[in-house]
């Protein structure tokens, strides 16, 4: 009794070591590397590193709960985007242990070949993948994907939109929509127009095509500027992911509502995999201390749980529209419920890839 009293304060007391350590750092941190900057990008600043440190703390505290049972899902096909490094490659083991067929989308395909080879040595054997290229902020790029998807499937059982960008300087692609908009966003948009039809073609009423967009929690400090996505004269890179990922968030509801009205049987989830270390930081002064964080945040294993859980869990099968974090309900935007804000981004997205309907490539 007296033992275990003393182990269960002693793990107590690690726990709030290990809190304030984090505490610590993360304060220094953003204090040392904002206090040039202006005052609006402070304030902006100081909500990031609260939020990240709140989530850090969630993913600590909700480790438990970051898990995903499953059977396996022979013969389901998924395609995961930006599968090649980072989240997405460990998204890819996790299916091809459950026995899918997964199509690893990304800009370069050598690259895909070798997380494949890297999988298969790590002794994964079942499942089937395949790479093909999905480049590189062009919406055509993601239009050519579609065809040869097309061509060579019938149907599709998982779209995984995982590719993403984070703090990256102005950059304008070259279809005019600045980087973060149109790589976590806008070619997704795009993608799932142009699959839908493949999905719809996949889903059965007992089991039901899944869309995961994983977005960030970072979507809570994002507003949509509807009159300038770009923002190109007040350019600040957190803003501009916050607003990407904002509107993978208003898109998901928007949509699961859409594909609800028409009865197909594809549900659309979004999930935050966690604050995960991983290379998507090297723009951030995280990544100056990635030594110490790579201890603190969650592994790329652990962030990618929250992903396969959304796209094959059987608990949430009828809970379309849900944002998940450490496979749980997670906290939303206000603005994601707003079907007028709904509404403006769809027709906004719909101009911007040139569409004249979402739903024109299904029959
Ligand atoms: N890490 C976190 O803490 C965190 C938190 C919240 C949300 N997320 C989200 O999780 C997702 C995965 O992030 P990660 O942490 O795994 O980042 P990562 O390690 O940097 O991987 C990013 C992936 O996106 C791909 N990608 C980037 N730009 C692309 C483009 N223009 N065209 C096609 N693919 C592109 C990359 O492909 P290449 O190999 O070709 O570059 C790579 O596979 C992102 O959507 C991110 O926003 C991450
Ligand atoms: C992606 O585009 C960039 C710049 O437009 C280019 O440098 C790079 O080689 C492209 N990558 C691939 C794989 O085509
Ligand atoms: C996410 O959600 C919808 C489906 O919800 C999809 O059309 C949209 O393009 C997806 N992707 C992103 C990245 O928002
Ligand atoms: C929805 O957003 C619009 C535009 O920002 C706003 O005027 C309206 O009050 C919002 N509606 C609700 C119910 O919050």
């Amino acid at each position: 009794m007296m033992h275990s009293l003393y182990t269960l304060h002693l793990t107590t007391f690690r726990k709030m070591l290990l809190i304030g350590m984090i505490c610590a750092i993360v304060a220094s941190g953003f204090i040392y590397h904002n206090l040039r900057r202006n005052w609006p990008i402070f304030i902006l600043d100081i909500k990031y590193s609260l939020l990240a440190f709140k989530e850090i703390i969630n993913d600590l505290m909700s480790a438990k709960k970051n898990k995903n049972d499953c059977l396996p899902q022979p013969g389901r096909i998924a395609i995961v985007t930006g599968g090649s490094r980072g989240i997405g490659v460990e998204v890819v083991k996790m299916l091809l242990e459950l026995d899918m067929e997964v199509i690893i989308a990304c800009r370069t395909p050598s690259a895909g070949e070798k997380a494949i080879l890297q999988i298969r040595e790590s002794g994964v054997e079942t499942g089937q993948a395949k790479v093909y290229a999905l480049d590189n902020t062009s919406l055509e790029s993601v239009r050519q994907f579609a065809t040869k998807i097309k061509r060579d499937y019938k149907q599709i059982h998982i779209l995984i939109n995982n590719a993403g960008i984070m703090f990256h300087p102005y950059f304008e692609t070259i279809d005019g929509f600045e980087e973060h908009w149109s790589v976590n966003y806008l070619s997704h948009f795009l993608l799932t127009a142009l699959l839908l039809p493949l999905l719809k073609a996949g889903g059965q009423p007992n089991q039901i095509s899944r869309i995961v967009n994983v977005t960030s929690c970072a979507h809570l400090l994002g507003k949509i500027n509807f009159d300038d996505v770009n923002n190109k004269n007040k350019f600040y890179n957190k803003c501009a992911y916050a607003q990407s990922k904002l509107a993978q968030e208003i898109f998901t509801k928007g949509l699961h509502h859409l594909l609800k009205e028409r009865q197909y049987h594809v549900q659309v989830y979004s999930v935050h995999p966690g604050v995960v270390f991983t290379e998507l930081f090297v723009n951030s002064y995280i990544w100056k201390y990635r030594l110490l964080y790579k201890y603190i945040l969650k592994t790329p294993r652990q962030g990618a749980i929250s992903i396969v859980y959304a796209a094959v869990n059987k608990a949430i099968e009828n809970h379309g529209g849900m944002y998940i974090s450490n496979c749980c309900p997670g906290e939303i935007h206000p603005d994601t419920l707003n079907s007028s804000i709904q509404e403006k981004l769809f027709e906004l997205s719909l101009q911007q890839v040139q569409l004249k309907d979402f739903f024109q490539y299904v029959q």
